[in-house]
């Protein structure tokens, strides 16, 4: 009994639509509620894309129920029957082929005006009153200047909701694409040239993070170039930059001050800047290194063990990473990584 049930064709065919819209429907949610979703769009910028994309998904869903239904009911409508003569054979039909060409015209119309017209919107010049952010987008961080606060960070951008921002995307290596998937974008980051992405985060009543992440394959460790957006209230925003602009606090805790030594009697002073201590512009700015939540490209949480195993052997953790290893011992980078996590 059961095996003629498996067997029978209704039942498979019934098995396999079950399964469609089992699968259709999972990734219909993960769409909807991934922490990279594009759907629920939380600025200006982010709602135009959306609506465009919203459009083009109901009309095309339109034409493939027309055009489905269509041919569904001509399969069943002329499907051979036995003695059935041969179909009317028909060549050439002009009321019908004027009217699907004008009717995609048309289609084309109704979904070409509007996503020119934010073309448009989104390439307009930023005002003079917005916050403006350069980022650097190098091999495989993200670097982020404010040059109204004289703030540099790394992986971590932060704005005030409510606030129009302005950044100023370049690159100087090789073409990355920034993209914060909550907010909008993305947009391409090319070596000798400035591109420009505007947008205003909506207020948020406590800060929110969203993940942002290069959407251009930019060499090996392509995937791991992520960064946070992190969305303040405004007040909020404004202690974040009072805290940022302050010089560095030193801990007198021993081991950190042991790899403190090392960090300046090292190569590390020779990429890295740490305000009052060091100089070096290639890798990211570590004067308030231990307010980041993330390192490396965002790739790993700020903890004592992740970042000393970060610190004695970089290209473990992030292939390709062009921080060298330096040959530190494990207590050497232990220490190192006591003295960058006391930098609040
Ligand atoms: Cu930078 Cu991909």
């Amino acid at each position: 009994m059961i095996t003629r049930l498996v067997r029978s064709h209704r039942f498979r065919t019934l098995l396999l639509l079950l399964t469609v819209l089992t699968v259709a429907t999972s990734c219909g949610w993960s769409l909807w509620d991934s922490p990279m979703t594009t759907v629920r769009p939380r600025s200006d910028f982010g709602r135009w894309i959306d609506e465009i994309f919203m459009l083009i998904s109901w009309w095309t869903l339109a034409i493939f129920i027309a055009v489905e239904g269509a041919l569904l009911y001509c399969v069943w409508r002329f499907r051979e029957r036995p003695g059935a003569p041969p179909p009317k054979q028909v060549h050439g039909h002009n009321l019908l082929e004027i009217s699907w060409t004008v009717a995609f015209a048309v289609v084309l119309l109704i979904i070409g005006i509007p996503t020119i017209r934010i073309i448009f919107r989104t390439q307009e010049a930023p005002a003079a009153t917005d916050l403006r952010v350069d980022v650097a987008g190098h091999q495989w961080w993200w670097e982020f200047k404010y040059p109204d606060f004289k703030i540099t960070t790394a992986n971590e951008v932060h704005l005030p909701g409510g606030r129009t921002v302005a950044f100023y995307l370049h690159a100087p290596d090789v073409i990355h694409s920034f993209w914060i998937p909550g907010l909008g974008g993305k947009r391409d980051v090319v070596p000798h040239r400035v591109n420009r992405i505007i947008m205003t985060p909506d207020v948020h009543t406590t800060t929110t993070e969203y993940i942002g992440q290069c959407a251009e394959y930019c060499g090996m460790s392509h995937a791991n170039m992520r960064f946070r957006a992190i969305v303040h209230p405004k007040e909020e925003f404004e202690d974040w930059v009072k805290a940022q602009q302050a010089p560095p606090v030193d801990s007198k805790d021993a081991l950190a001050q042991q790899g403190k030594e090392i960090f300046t009697k090292s190569a590390c002073v020779g990429c890295h800047t740490i305000n009052g201590v060091s100089l070096g512009q290639i890798g990211p700015d570590l004067t308030h290194f231990a307010s980041r939540h993330t390192f490396a490209g965002s790739l790993m949480k700020t903890t004592p063990e992740n970042l000393a195993k970060w610190v004695e052997n970089p290209g473990h953790m992030k292939p390709g990473a062009l921080m060298p290893n330096l040959g530190l011992t494990g207590e050497q980078s232990k220490a190192v990584a006591a003295y960058l996590l006391s930098l609040k």
